[in-house]
């Protein structure tokens, strides 16, 4: 049987094979922890039809407008159908006290970040007829864009659904999932593809880099990289998208994306630090371990028609992964 010394002895090693065994990631080594993903909670139907079967009086016979030009900064991805999204990612509901497609809008632009899903990216606008009147008409949010898929909830009890559309906010970021990187099926990297350009400082090596690998990305198979994909330095690298941002003049946007530094152990990653930038100003960022996927918002920038938008840091072992940028307009 061991003795207790050689016992202590021997944890003692295995402490230290732990702390030392980090292999980086451009060598296929594994997180720290694995990489959970985004839970999300889905329409809260009953209590929304139960909202508006308890809402007395109509204030919803004021006319409606048969086509509403899409809001500011969105898109319509599906609509008019007699059919509610009853889909993932839903962040509350409000009614309106009109069908106001631009109201709607203005909600989710305002709606408080989800801690895990981040900014609302899309809405359904729809009217509650009860007994053949109309009675609400409800904004729900979500922080996942959704589709007519999920548009299935036609009502329930007295309760038709009508007029039900669902609008998406636009990315000004394109493919900021990295999903457009697919030069393999498994496992593989590089300093660039056609939508991003990783960058090193002068001496460093593969500093920043875009990673094909479902383990690492938050969702699909794409993220960036930010610290020596082989380990080898210690340098920041930068990433950036391939072309500036097609934004208008004068409006006002948001960055969001999603860091996670817990590639390597809680100590390791102590230093992590990645810097967003607008038109190389710094505008927010992370530090730190982080565990899983977070969702980071900048202070809001001003558009130019013409910007550049860039991550930089990472400082391998403090390695940090981004994925699902995204640049919307307030
Ligand atoms: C991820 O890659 C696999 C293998 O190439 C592919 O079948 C799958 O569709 C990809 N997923 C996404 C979300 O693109
Ligand atoms: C946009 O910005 C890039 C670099 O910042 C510059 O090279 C390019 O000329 C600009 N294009 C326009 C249309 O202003």
């Amino acid at each position: 049987m061991a003795s207790p010394a050689r016992f202590f002895a021997l944890a003692a090693f295995l402490v230290y094979v732990a702390a030392s065994a980090i292999v980086p990631p451009g060598r296929q080594g594994l997180p720290f922890q694995p990489i959970a993903n985004t839970h999300a909670p889905t329409t809260e139907i009953n209590t929304i039809a139960q909202a508006a079967i308890q809402v007395k009086k109509s204030s919803a016979a004021a006319a409606i407008v048969a086509s509403p030009r899409d809001p500011e900064g969105y898109h319509l991805v599906f609509g008019p159908t007699g059919g509610a999204n009853n889909a993932p990612g839903y962040m509350g509901f409000t009614f309106l006290d009109k069908y106001d497609v631009n109201a709607c809008a203005q909600l989710c632009n305002n709606r408080g970040a989800d801690p895990v899903g981040g900014v609302c990216q899309y809405f359904n606008i729809w009217r509650a007829v009860v007994n053949g009147v109309p009675t609400t008409h409800t904004c729900a949010m979500y922080f996942l864009v959704a589709d007519e898929s999920t548009a299935v909830n036609t009502g329930q009890g007295d309760l038709v659904v009508t007029l039900s559309r669902g609008y998406a906010r636009k990315n000004l970021v394109i493919d900021g999932g990295f999903e457009g990187f697919n030069a393999c099926d498994d496992f593989c990297f590089a300093a660039s593809y056609a939508n991003w350009i990783g960058t090193s400082p002068a001496g460093g090596d593969l500093d920043a880099t875009i990673f094909f690998s479902p383990t690492l990305a938050k969702d699909g198979n794409g993220s960036g990289l930010l610290g020596a994909a082989f380990g080898d330095d210690t340098d920041a690298g930068t990433l950036t998208p391939t072309k500036p941002l097609a934004t208008k003049a004068g409006a006002t946007y948001v960055i969001q994306s999603f860091f996670v530094s817990s590639f390597s152990d809680p100590d390791s990653e102590a230093a992590a630090h990645v810097d967003i930038l607008w038109n190389g100003v710094v505008v927010g960022g992370t530090s730190g371990f982080t565990a899983a996927y977070t969702p980071t918002q900048s202070v809001s920038v001003k558009g130019t028609g013409n910007d550049t938008l860039s991550f930089h840091g990472g400082a391998a072992p403090a390695w940090t992964l981004i994925d699902d940028v995204g640049v919307f307009q307030l």
